[in-house]
């Protein structure tokens, strides 16, 4: 994939940027409200009761929205350490043995992408997770034995784009479950506001709204078009990111106003043009944009599916009535094919 300024993904200099702008604490984390809710009354519950623990969490939902920042925050409000691990990264039971037997009492674990754990470790973590027991195998051959060997309590949060590739057993190890969704314009103009200050970049209320409204709803996104902006009105402005300015340089960045880029145009119009609307299969997409369907799936479609542009029907993609209208083209008659049932 090229670089694109609007791919919710993290790109290797933003990953050293990134922690300066994180919010530490669950006060500092805006928007999410029903989740931050949700996760204060399960922080307090814990604490009132002297626990040292809390049930394990899953968060899910697309990338750039605040799962690793939020995973960070329970770790800080717990007062307890965070050990940072990810699905791909544990290969064998083994290795999830040793991480588990060097938790302290109360840590959190972070397992990212949880959702690409190999089978036997995922199955080693279900006693884990339940029990807080670890079954070890001691010997080999008829002479084997297992062992059991009880773990201190602790937390495991999990992060995932993809939960629909997440197994039962695992998902129901987890007590809560919270969605991550997209931000609204006001949620942003307030992280871009905050952002602005700490990177101490000089912007009128009108330019931070302008970056908020072609942000995507993505918190990583919105932090990364400001540090474009403000590049832009240091070089071609007098350095005060003003409503013009923030408009130019989004222009000459080709991010339209509501955050789609050259990329999503062209997935548009290939469903439109070459495919007649659709139904379009995710492959055949796939190959006549020259990207991998899993990028379309989990980098593309996501915030195309939330504005409506798109839908996903068990034949394939159909670009809908809105798509048409923001490329100012003209809708098909009917409201697009009717042979289709929405997915969940
Ligand atoms: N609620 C928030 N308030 C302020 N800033 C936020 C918030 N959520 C995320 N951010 C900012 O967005 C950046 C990206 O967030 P984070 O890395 O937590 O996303 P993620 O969901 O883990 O993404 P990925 O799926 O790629 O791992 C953070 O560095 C942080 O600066
Ligand atoms: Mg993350």
């Amino acid at each position: 994939m090229r670089d694109r300024l609007v791919s919710p993904k993290i790109s290797e200099e933003e990953e050293i940027i990134e922690g300066s702008l994180r919010p530490r604490r669950l006060a500092e984390y805006i928007g999410q409200d029903k989740i931050k809710d949700n996760l204060s009354i399960l922080l307090e519950a814990a604490r009132r009761r002297n626990e040292s623990s809390i049930d394990h969490v899953l968060l899910y939902g697309p990338p750039g929205l605040g799962k690793t920042t939020l995973c960070n925050i329970i770790a800080a409000e717990m007062g307890v350490n965070l050990r940072t691990t990810s699905g791909p990264a544990i290969e064998h039971a083994g290795d999830l043995a040793s991480i588990l037997t060097a938790l302290q009492p109360g840590e959190v674990l972070f397992i990212d992408e949880i959702h690409r754990l190999a089978r036997p470790v995922e199955e080693r973590l279900y006693s884990a997770m339940e029990d807080f027991a670890l079954d070890v195998m001691i010997g080999k051959g008829p002479s084997a034995k297992s062992l059991r060997l009880s773990l201190p309590p602790f937390t495991v949060v999990g992060a995932t784009t993809r939960v629909g590739s997440l197994t039962a057993p695992l998902r129901d190890r987890f007590g809560a479950i919270y969605r991550m969704e997209y931000y609204d314009i006001d949620a942003l103009k307030h992280i871009v506001t905050r952002s602005a200050r700490i990177l101490k970049v000089p912007a009128e209320i009108d330019g931070i709204a302008e970056i908020a409204s072609r942000a995507r709803g993505t918190p990583r996104i919105v932090n990364r078009l400001l540090k474009r902006v403000r590049d832009y009105a240091q070089v071609r402005a007098d350095g005060m990111i003003t409503r013009d300015v923030a408009r130019a340089a989004l222009d000459a960045m080709e991010v339209d106003e509501i955050g789609l880029d050259q990329t999503d145009r062209h997935m548009l119009l290939t469903i439109i043009q070459k495919f007649n609307g659709g139904p379009v299969g995710l492959d055949t997409l796939a190959a006549s944009t020259s990207e991998d369907s899993e990028t379309i799936e989990d980098v593309y479609e996501p915030y195309l599916l939330q504005l409506g542009f798109i839908a996903r029907t068990p034949r394939g993609r159909i670009a809908m009535r809105a798509a048409y209208q923001h490329l100012g083209l003209v809708p098909p008659q009917a409201d697009g094919p009717t042979l289709w049932t929405p997915q969940p």
